[in-house]
């Protein structure tokens, strides 16, 4: 077969390729992304035909699959099974991004350590450490089984042959962006090396029916390194995040051909490795204050598990003609929007106040549901009023003061009963879906459910503060 080499310039953010240099990417617009690659193409096109036994098997659909045949491998951490979409599955591509040193190589060296009890053979190859500090670390962890084999390589083509010749149900690869494959002249971590060397993985993973999981390293923007090529070769995309001050870490699910995205798993990194938090709500709650004015309980979803997080507000008297709006794992922009909200319709002046808004634990929260609980919090900051700490708020807040229905309010509601929350302050407009009758709420411990239509509704919520009298009407009976 004629072959000859292109020399090409590939964007590094898009994998956008341009026969000549130029400073931006037309594609993806990004600057100083184009770096000149060398890629084999065939100069052939078209295709020979194959001989008929050479051809893939064509599979009805009416013919049963047999259940053991997608049979899914437990890792030994159940929140990874759950993010996964219950278990790693044979034959399975999965990347795992995130930034450095947030503990990629750890949890699939501890995953490897739980397939090894349920009598898997694991590969872990590390192009990254040698192979007595990867060993150290893993007997450090506790992973000791014998089942669970370390090399340390980056040459693709080794690797790959290591795996034909050790067979393993799972071949780890740490990273896709330091291996590199000897027949592209790129370096390691280029558009070209890690398209590639993906692809070959992926064979494997298909024909061999070896999962193969390989970890990525993430951009400085946070995007992950290489190509978009990736994601799409990929049947599953995790990514391990967290923040360096905090020891919890969320994996969550971008992509999953084999299970519910946005599904979220909790760890949280110890001296021993990493743990699996079970009970988020009661781990985010924790250190929870014993002065409750600013504080308020939110109940998040994420993806299909709802759990409590405490939302608290700060406000302070500010000299300057524009006061500071900060807000830390809430979007600053929606502070702006719940003040002009709050002004306009309960009269809470905050134009001289400073307001910081803070979601303890370091998580970031998107739920438009977090409205009304951000707006509690700052009525309580503001009025120095404490709002009865039994009580969670949910609620999307629109610019007329309406309060808006949520999603999953039943699932959210539930949880905080778990922890022994008793009162729920909840949109009207959920009432008629709710599934919550009288009977359930008189079990312990006793709830009542407050329905809010609007926040003129809202303003009597502070009265359950001991300290406090009640501020505006009383909350109507619904
Ligand atoms: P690592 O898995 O090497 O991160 P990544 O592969 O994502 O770069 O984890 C490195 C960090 O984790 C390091 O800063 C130390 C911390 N760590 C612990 O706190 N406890 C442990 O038992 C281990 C193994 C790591
Ligand atoms: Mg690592």
């Amino acid at each position: 077969m004629a072959k000859k080499a292109k020399s090409q310039f590939v964007c590094q953010n898009c994998g956008a390729s341009v026969p000549r240099w130029q400073g931006q990417c037309s594609e993806c617009q990004a600057w100083n992304t184009l770096v000149e690659e060398t890629q084999e193409t065939n100069t052939k096109r078209g295709w020979a035909p194959t001989r008929e036994s050479d051809l893939p098997t064509v599979l009805k659909l009416s013919t049963p699959i047999e259940a053991q045949k997608v049979s899914r491998l437990s890792t030994g951490f159940s929140e990874l099974d759950r993010v996964l979409g219950g278990g790693l599955l044979p034959g399975s591509f999965t990347l795992l991004g995130g930034d450095p040193g947030i503990g990629k190589s750890t949890l699939l060296m501890q995953m490897a350590g739980g397939l090894a009890k349920s009598k898997s053979r694991v590969l872990y190859v590390t192009a990254e450490e040698s192979v007595e500090q990867t060993a150290l670390r893993a007997q450090r962890l506790g992973v000791k089984e014998e089942s669970i084999e370390l090399a340390a390589e980056s040459a693709l083509e080794k690797i790959l042959t290591l795996a034909e010749t050790r067979k393993p149900h799972v071949l780890v690869v740490d990273s896709i962006q330091t291996v590199y494959l000897n027949e592209i002249q790129s370096a390691p971590g280029t558009v070209s090396q890690v398209r590639e060397s993906a692809a070959r993985l992926l064979q494997l993973a298909k024909i061999h029916g070896v999962s193969v999981l390989i970890i990525g390293h993430v951009t400085k923007d946070g995007g992950l390194a290489g190509p978009k090529v990736l994601e799409h070769m990929v049947d599953t995309v995790l990514s391990f995040e967290g923040d360096s001050t905090h020891n919890f870490r969320l994996l969550r699910a971008q992509k999953n051909r084999f299970g519910a995205t946005n599904e979220l798993g909790v760890f949280q990194m110890s001296g021993k490795g990493l743990l699996e938090v079970t009970n988020p709500s009661e781990f985010f709650l924790e250190e929870r204050s014993q002065s409750l004015i600013g504080s308020v309980v939110f109940a998040t979803m994420e993806g299909t598990r709802p759990f409590l997080c405490e939302v608290q507000a700060l406000t302070h008297y500010s000299p300057m003609p524009m006061p500071r709006r900060t807000s830390i794992g809430f979007d600053a922009n929606r502070v702006h929007l719940l003040i002009a909200v709050l002004d306009k319709f309960l009269n809470l002046d905050l134009q001289k106040q400073d307001v910081f808004i803070n979601v303890v634990g370091g998580l970031k929260l998107q739920d438009p549901a977090a409205d009304l609980a951000v707006m509690a919090a700052l009525v309580s900051a503001a009025r120095g009023r404490e709002i009865h700490s039994q009580s969670v708020f949910l609620g999307e807040v629109g610019l007329t003061g309406e309060i808006r229905a949520i999603p999953f309010c039943e699932d959210r509601i539930r949880e905080a009963r778990k922890l022994g929350f008793t009162q729920f302050f909840v949109p009207a407009s959920n009432q008629k879906h709710l599934n919550i009758n009288a009977e359930e709420l008189k079990k312990e411990p006793k709830a009542t459910l407050r329905y809010l239509r609007s926040i003129q509704d809202f303003a009597g919520i502070l009265s359950g503060s001991k300290k406090t009298e009640f501020v505006g009407p009383d909350l109507p009976n619904f």
